[in-house]
């Protein structure tokens, strides 16, 4: 089957292909006779993105694969990871190799994590709830989105791994509050605060489409005054119009320092791609670090995560965890960024491919396969353990 790059894009009456983050898919497998149309299992994560693309309904797909404006900082995300080469080392024991490790002090089988979505739902019925079921069989921790369409109690009563909780913080604060007590109280064992989104971006495929909910699906963690919903809007993106309403963009380090007078919950900050803001963010009491440019869905033209994070670990120079996500698609993305000194990575994009492609089987499955394809490479790059891996292994461009 020949792939299309992309659904297309109507724009002044033609149909333009824009090609999604860079991914070039390869050809899929031819199909089988007798499985649903499906094609046999897919091997890597792009051929799960070209499942989903053709499981999703147009909206869900380029809400998913979207990003801002020219969506330059979505295509180098991945395209850094291409420019950085590795130095492996050989004959070295390599019969044994384990990704165990822990964050924040909970244990999980692998260095790769699920990074916050919005709005499972379009990928799958069950939403999050299908979503933390593959995850927890990958064994692995799951972040769960404030926009969640399914309840983070009722996502945490189907969890068998560790949870993360992501929170925006509202103009009202007692609205964020609550989501920190109920997040306390359903067993989660952090709070990742997403500091790049004082505002939502231009994200001109949602802007095309006047995308927002549709009548099926909701915000479900709100009650009362913020029970409003993201609706579709014509000629605009819902979701901006949401965030712009309830989001609150004077938002200071100060926010930290409430979070922490409120909570026990160790603090994650997501959005930091500065060795200045690090610091900060170290100053305030973070005890972990997400380097994150929103998958390049929030400022274009950001710097890439990859090439962020070497000033983020030193800034940090031991004192909390550093992450990174944005681009992970193989495991060779996830080996450089673990040997540049992140603790683990965070996987995106991925999740909802797997999601949508076979629900939490495929969720499942496409962790496993970027863990796999993470303990060849270890294998391959003579370094046995995450200790092994350090920045001797890689060579920076330049
Ligand atoms: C996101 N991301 C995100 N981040 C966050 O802090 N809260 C959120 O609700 C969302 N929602 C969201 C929806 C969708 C559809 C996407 C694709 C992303 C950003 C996310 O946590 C992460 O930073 C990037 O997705 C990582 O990049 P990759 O792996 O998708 O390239």
């Amino acid at each position: 089957m020949a792939l299309k790059p992309s659904r297309g894009t109507l724009l002044w009456g033609r149909r333009v292909h824009v090609w999604a983050g860079g991914v070039q898919w390869p050809q899929m497998p031819a199909h089988q006779p007798g499985n649903g149309g499906l094609t046999v299992e897919p091997i890597n994560i792009a051929e799960y993105e070209a499942m989903a693309y053709e499981k999703l309904p147009h909206d869900a797909w380029e809400y998913y694969i979207g990003g801002s404006d020219d969506e330059l900082t979505l295509r180098a995300n991945r395209d850094a990871f291409a420019r950085i080469r590795l130095r492996p080392r050989v004959l070295v024991d390599v019969s044994h190799i384990s990704l165990e490790t822990t964050v924040l002090g909970a244990h999980v089988r692998t260095p790769l994590l699920v990074a916050p979505m919005a709005y499972h739902g379009f990928a799958h019925v069950e939403c999050e709830c299908e979503t933390v079921r593959g995850v927890g069989a990958a064994g692995t921790l799951m972040t769960v989105s404030t926009m969640a369409n399914r309840p983070l109690e009722e996502v945490a009563a189907d969890a068998s791994g560790p949870l993360w909780f992501q929170l925006y913080v509202y103009r009202d604060r007692n609205v964020s509050e609550q989501l920190v007590r109920r997040a306390e109280a359903a067993g989660y064992r952090a709070l990742v605060l997403t500091v790049d989104t004082p505002r939502l971006s231009r994200r001109e495929r949602e802007i095309r489409m006047g995308f927002g909910l549709p009548p099926h699906l909701h915000t479900a963690n709100f009650e009362g005054a913020a029970r409003e919903q993201p609706g579709q809007t014509p000629g605009a993106s819902g979701l901006a119009v949401y965030a712009t309403a309830l989001l609150d963009s004077s938002l200071t380090w100060e926010a930290l320092d409430w979070l922490r007078s409120v909570t026990s919950l160790p603090i994650v900050v997501k959005g930091v791609v500065t060795a200045e803001d690090a610091a900060l963010a170290v100053e305030h009491g973070a005890q972990g670090i997400i380097v994150s440019n929103h998958g390049g869905r929030q400022l274009d033209g950001t710097v890439a995560t990859i090439e962020a994070l070497p000033e983020v670990v030193a800034a940090a120079n031991g004192r909390v965890e550093v992450y990174l996500d944005g681009g992970i698609r193989r495991g060779t993305d996830a080996l450089k960024a673990l040997a540049l000194g992140a603790r683990a990575v965070l996987v995106g994009r991925p999740v909802l491919w797997g999601l949508a492609a076979n629900g939490q089987q495929g969720v499942t499955r496409v962790l496993e396969l970027l863990g796999a394809e993470l303990e060849l490479a270890m294998a391959l790059a003579g370094a046995p353990s995450l200790a092994a891996l350090t920045p001797a292994l890689v060579r920076l461009p330049g």
